[in-house]
């Protein structure tokens, strides 16, 4: 059964900024100055509105400041705002957190090359920081990842290598993968990464401070986790939720559970950023004290979406991309005004025009 928009109640209202764990109660995933990283469930903790703050500055003069516009959809519903991460020099959000977190690394540990694992934006992500920071750069390769964005990662200088997604699911874990040397940059669960992400937050509010509802795909978890720390840290009232596809919706069924938790119907679709195989511990226990659930779209609704943002806004959307749009255009009037993060737009022209060309409005609507 797929999740639908409920009236949903304010209830719990967390400031992960009032509830300790400041730096200097830890240092999660980060790696000590011997390189070695605590990875446990315990480690984790939340990210600070200092840390936002700074990641802010240090990547002013990598990324764009996205701009905030209000989709006129003709569909009636709430207001519906569309944070253009498709913008970015990278064409995704991704950029935000990896020229982050490569900027963060001491000087040794990056010296010596970057790796990290990805299906095509996170590598392009890192790729690009790791040749601004004139330093090699490895992608571990998702084999779902689509030809654009292996160019594209090629392009910038990475070498890559191909592997499967179970491989790689379990490298992001173990944080290791055969053959591949030098420092790795996770593409989800990384402080330094999430603190990136989260500088979208700080804009989202600075824009539409009447914000009342974010959302943004799921993928590792890093985005949503990110967008609602920067969020929450100046109005801790805002609902965030991710939005995943119907084939691969773990997020919906930790939230459902109450733990982390796999999705084994997964399928690989044309929304090959985002949904993952499950919600590792670690990601649910950053994600769960910030985000208020999952909103499961089908792939028609994705679709719907991207041509929506094609035909009204003029923008191209990946699938992962429109999620936060096809979920958006699900909730109520209350819920509004919405922010639908349009995450990314690396997309083959072909495939896009197929997709959308497909689509066939139902009828009566
Ligand atoms: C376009 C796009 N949107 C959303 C996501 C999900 O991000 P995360 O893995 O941080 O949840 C990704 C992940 O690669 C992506 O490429």
């Amino acid at each position: 059964m797929l999740w639908t928009f409920p009236n949903y109640p304010r209830k719990r209202i967390y400031n992960p900024y009032r509830a300790g764990g400041g730096p200097s109660e830890g240092f999660g995933a980060r790696a000590t100055a011997e390189g070695a990283v605590d990875d446990s469930v315990a480690a984790v903790r939340p990210i600070t509105i200092g840390e936002i703050e700074a990641a802010g500055v240090r990547i002013a003069g990598t990324i764009l400041r996205t701009p905030l516009v209000k989709l006129q959809s003709g569909v009636p519903g709430p207001e519906i705002y569309l944070k253009l991460e498709n913008l970015q020099p990278i064409n995704s959000f991704k950029l935000r957190g990896a020229a982050n977190a490569v900027a963060c690394l001491e000087a040794a540990r990056r010296s010596i090359g970057v790796w990290t694992i990805s299906a095509g934006n996170a590598g392009q992500g890192v790729a690009y920081a790791a040749r601004q920071a004139g330093v090699p750069c490895t992608v571990v390769t998702i084999e779902t990842a689509p030809e654009t964005k292996v160019e594209r990662m090629r392009a910038l200088g990475a070498h890559l290598v191909p592997a499967s997604f179970d491989a790689c699911w379990e490298a992001m874990e173990r944080r290791t993968f055969p053959g591949v040397q030098g420092t790795f940059i996770h593409p989800f669960d990384d402080d330094d990464f999430i603190a990136g992400n989260a500088t979208m937050g700080l804009e989202i509010v600075e824009d539409l401070p009447e914000v009342q509802t974010v959302i943004a795909a799921i993928g590792g978890g890093g985005l949503v986790t990110g967008v609602a720390l920067g969020v929450r840290a100046r109005k801790p009232r805002v609902a965030v939720f991710g939005a995943e596809p119907e084939t691969a919706a773990p997020g919906a069924a930790s939230f459902a559970a109450g733990r982390a938790s796999p999705f084994p119907q997964w399928q690989a679709t044309f929304v090959d950023g985002a949904g993952g195989k499950s919600v590792f511990p670690r990601m649910w226990e950053r994600m769960r004290p910030v985000v208020d659930g999952s909103i499961v779209v089908t792939l028609e609704e994705t679709k719907r979406a991207m041509r929506l943002l094609a035909e009204k806004a003029r923008v191209i959307a990946e699938g992962a991309g429109a999620l936060s749009v096809a979920a958006a255009l699900r909730c109520q009037a209350d819920a509004g005004p919405i922010v639908a993060v349009v995450s990314g737009g690396n997309i083959e022209l072909a495939t896009f025009c197929e997709l959308i060309g497909a689509y066939k409005e139902p009828k009566g609507s």
